[in-house]
C-alpha cells in the first residue's frame, strides 16, 4: 500500500484514512480546496496555489492553519512518495469537526487538513488537438466564484448536464456574459486577439489562466481580459478551456455547432507548445 494521504498530521495510505461524520466539510461543505499539478515530482507554480488557498480561507473567515514553508514540507514529503512521477496533489482544509450541527461555527475548532496525491495522465497533445464539446448554461451559482470552495454541488449538476448532452464542459453565463466553466477557465481567439474574462467574483482566479495570459505577455501574442458576450462566444475563431489537470483543450463544439474551422486554432498550437516546455523546464528542475 503507498502512503498517498496526509491527513492531519499523519501520513498514511487511502485506505487507512478516515474523518469523522461531524466534519463541517462532509455536513455543509464548509471548506476550500486546491488541486495542484506536479511534473517530474516538481510542484508546478506552488507559491500562487498557496495564495489563492490563503485567499480562500479568508473568504470563509479561517486563516491558514500552516505558514508556507509548512505547507512546502507536507506537500513535498507527500508527493515523494511516487518519485518524480506527474502527479495531481488535492489539497483540502475545512472548518473541522463540530458535535452540534449549527450553520454558524464555534471560534475553538481545529480545521481538518487532508492532501492526497495521484498519478496524473494529462492527454498528449495528440490527444488534446481531438478537442472537446462543450454546452453554454446559465450560471446558478453563487456570488463568490473566486473562493475555491468544496461546496461544487452547482458545478457538478452543469457538468452533469454537459455530459448528457455529449459534451465534456458547461460554459457558464451570468448576466449575458460567458465567464467559465464548470471545472476550468475560459479563453477565445478573435481576429487573433486572446480574450480570457478579467477576474471578478463570478470566477475562479485560475493558476493556469495565470501562466496563459503570463506566456501571450513573453512570447509577444495579443491578449486582453475582457468580458466575452454570449454572441462573441458564438463567433470565436478559438474557444480553449483550461485547468491544472487538463491544462488547455481546445472546444471544436459549441452547443453542437462548429467553433471556427472544426479543428484545433493557431494561438492555441503555439500556446500549448509554449505551456509544454514550461513543464518540461520544470521536470529538469528548472525555476519558472
Ligand atoms: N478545477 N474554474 C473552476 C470553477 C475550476 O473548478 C477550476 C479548476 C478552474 C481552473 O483553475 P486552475 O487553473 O487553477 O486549475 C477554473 C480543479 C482542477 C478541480 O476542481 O478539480
Amino acid at each position: 500500500m503507498s502512503i498517498d494521504v496526509y491527513l492531519n498530521g499523519e501520513f498514511l495510505p487511502v485506505e487507512e484514512a478516515k474523518i469523522s461524520v461531524t466534519d463541517r466539510g462532509f455536513l455543509f461543505g464548509d471548506g476550500v480546496y486546491e488541486v495542484i499539478p506536479v511534473y517530474g515530482g516538481h510542484l508546478f507554480q506552488l507559491q500562487h496555489h498557496l495564495q489563492r488557498l490563503h485567499n480562500s480561507l479568508r473568504g470563509i473567515g479561517m486563516v491558514s492553519p500552516h505558514t508556507d514553508d509548512e505547507w512546502k514540507q507536507i506537500l513535498m514529503r507527500l508527493t515523494a512518495q511516487l518519485g518524480d512521477s506527474d502527479q495531481a496533489l488535492y489539497l483540502q482544509v475545512t472548518r473541522g469537526c463540530t458535535d452540534v450541527r449549527d450553520h454558524a461555527w464555534p471560534q475553538d475548532i481545529e480545521p481538518t487538513i487532508y492532501a492526497r496525491t495521484k498519478i496524473l495522465k494529462t492527454p498528449t497533445i495528440e490527444e488534446k488537438r481531438r478537442g472537446i464539446h462543450a454546452i453554454t448554461l446559465d450560471d446558478p451559482r453563487w456570488e463568490h466564484c473566486s473562493i475555491k470552495a468544496i461546496t461544487l454541488l452547482a458545478n457538478v449538476m452543469a457538468r452533469h448536464e454537459a455530459a448528457d448532452a455529449g459534451a465534456q464542459e458547461a460554459i457558464l453565463i451570468r448576466d449575458g456574459a460567458a465567464t467559465e466553466g464548470a471545472a476550468s477557465n475560459l479563453f477565445i481567439v478573435k481576429e487573433k486577439l486572446l480574450i480570457t474574462p478579467p477576474k471578478s467574483d463570478s470566477l475562479l482566479p485560475g493558476i493556469t489562466r495565470e501562466i496563459v495570459l503570463e506566456l501571450a505577455k513573453q512570447h509577444g501574442i495579443p491578449y486582453a481580459e475582457a468580458s466575452i458576450s454570449a454572441d462573441d462566444l458564438q463567433s470565436a475563431d478559438e474557444i480553449w478551456m483550461s485547468s491544472s489537470t487538463k491544462e488547455i483543450l481546445p472546444v471544436l463544439k459549441l452547443n453542437g455547432q462548429r467553433v471556427g474551422n472544426g479543428a484545433a486554432g493557431k494561438i492555441w498550437e503555439e500556446m500549448t507548445l509554449l505551456y509544454e516546455s514550461c513543464k518540461d523546464r520544470l521536470r529538469k528542475g528548472e525555476q519558472l
